[in-house]
């Protein structure tokens, strides 16, 4: 959870492995260099030839197993890793100066394409942000999650770069208070008006006409446009529904599972009891109390306005095919 978020977990594993290359060939190569991989993002000229390529291949795969296991949901995470491991297993690449620069390249392929995604979605989603609207979100899909722009909240920053006046309700996402930590502060760094709520106001806030649209970032989407994004936000879409609100996703294509048809085969992260038995530091429930604490819930596509990625808006994904639509603008 030191790193979190969907797009931003697929980016670290794979900056990751090349890592994990990085800290190997330190130690095989008798080579002053302290960093392998220099800030100009290019990959130094090895002084000794002495390692194989299967044992670079071997290590990076080996990381990429390590990478894999830190969380299930997520599909970026799983993407990334893919994408690094193609690279990995690439008979073409013969020379192990090469594979260290493809395994490079790749990783800082990913980054840069996912902010470039970013980018195109908040040019796309800030169309539906209008003047004077109230905006609520949930956990953190800003530049904190992503590749520094963000996606839900990236639709923010674009319609605010627009010059359009909004606010932000911004819930605290129990129990790890994404949103109070993060997306609050990611808005009042750019002198968006936010306000922290509990989640157990969402209703009273709906119910007080207080809020316009809500927007949501998503950690992996089915084919048939179901979305598993944080806990809480299924509620949220009911809400929408209840009161007659949009209800908005925001992501990127890569977080599209065209593997897995419908939202309720997406497996969900299930986090540690203390998560939400302590707080503070302090135990709030008593030991002999079960917990039930799953870090992500499955929103149906019906309940769902649009899906905003980088390359179209898909309105009503329950009613339109997302593969075509997609493939249609890409
Ligand atoms: O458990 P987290 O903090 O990794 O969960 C993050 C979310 O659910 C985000 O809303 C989602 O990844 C979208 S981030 C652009």
């Amino acid at each position: 959870m030191k790193i979190r978020g969907a797009p931003a977990i697929g980016i670290a594993a794979a900056y990751g492995i090349v890592l994990a290359l990085e800290n190997f060939l330190e130690q095989e190569i008798d080579s002053p260099y302290r960093y392998f991989f220099d800030q100009n993002e290019e990959v130094k000229q090895f002084k000794n030839s002495s390692v194989k390529i299967g044992d670079m291949r071997k290590v990076t795969l080996e990381a990429s197993h390590v990478l894999e296991q830190t969380r299930p949901t997520a599909v970026n995470l799983f993407w990334a890793i893919g994408r690094m491991r193609s690279v990995i297993g690439d008979e073409s690449i013969t020379q192990p100066l090469s594979m260290a620069r493809r395994l490079f390249k790749e990783a800082v392929d990913i980054y840069y394409q996912e902010l470039d995604q970013e980018f195109a979605i908040g040019e796309y989603g800030a169309t539906l942000i209008e003047n004077g609207m109230n905006i609520l979100t949930h956990c953190n899909a800003g530049g904190l999650a992503t590749a520094g722009y963000g996606t839900a909240l990236g639709v923010l920053y674009r319609a605010q770069e627009m010059g359009k006046k909004f606010s932000v309700f911004a819930d605290e996402t129990r129990p790890l208070l994404q949103g109070a930590r993060l997306t609050a502060w990611e808005m009042s760094q750019r002198d968006i008006p936010v306000t922290v709520l509990c989640e157990s106001a969402h209703p009273s806030l709906f119910a007080a006409d207080m809020v316009d649209a809500v927007i949501v970032g998503a950690d992996r989407i089915a084919a048939n446009g179901d979305v598993v994004n944080k806990v809480g936000t299924l509620g949220l879409a009911v809400m929408c529904e209840k009161y007659g609100k949009p209800f908005y996703v925001a992501a990127p294509s890569s977080t599209i599972d065209f593997s897995i048809e419908r939202g309720d085969q997406i497996p969900i992260e299930i986090r540690p009891d203390e998560e939400v038995t302590f707080y503070n530091g302090k135990r709030t429930a008593p030991p002999s109390a079960g917990v039930y604490n799953p870090a992500f819930d499955c929103t149906p596509a019906e309940l769902i306005n649009a899906i905003i990625t980088e390359s179209c808006v898909i309105t009503n994904p329950s009613r339109n095919d997302i593969k075509s639509m997609l493939e249609g603008n890409s």
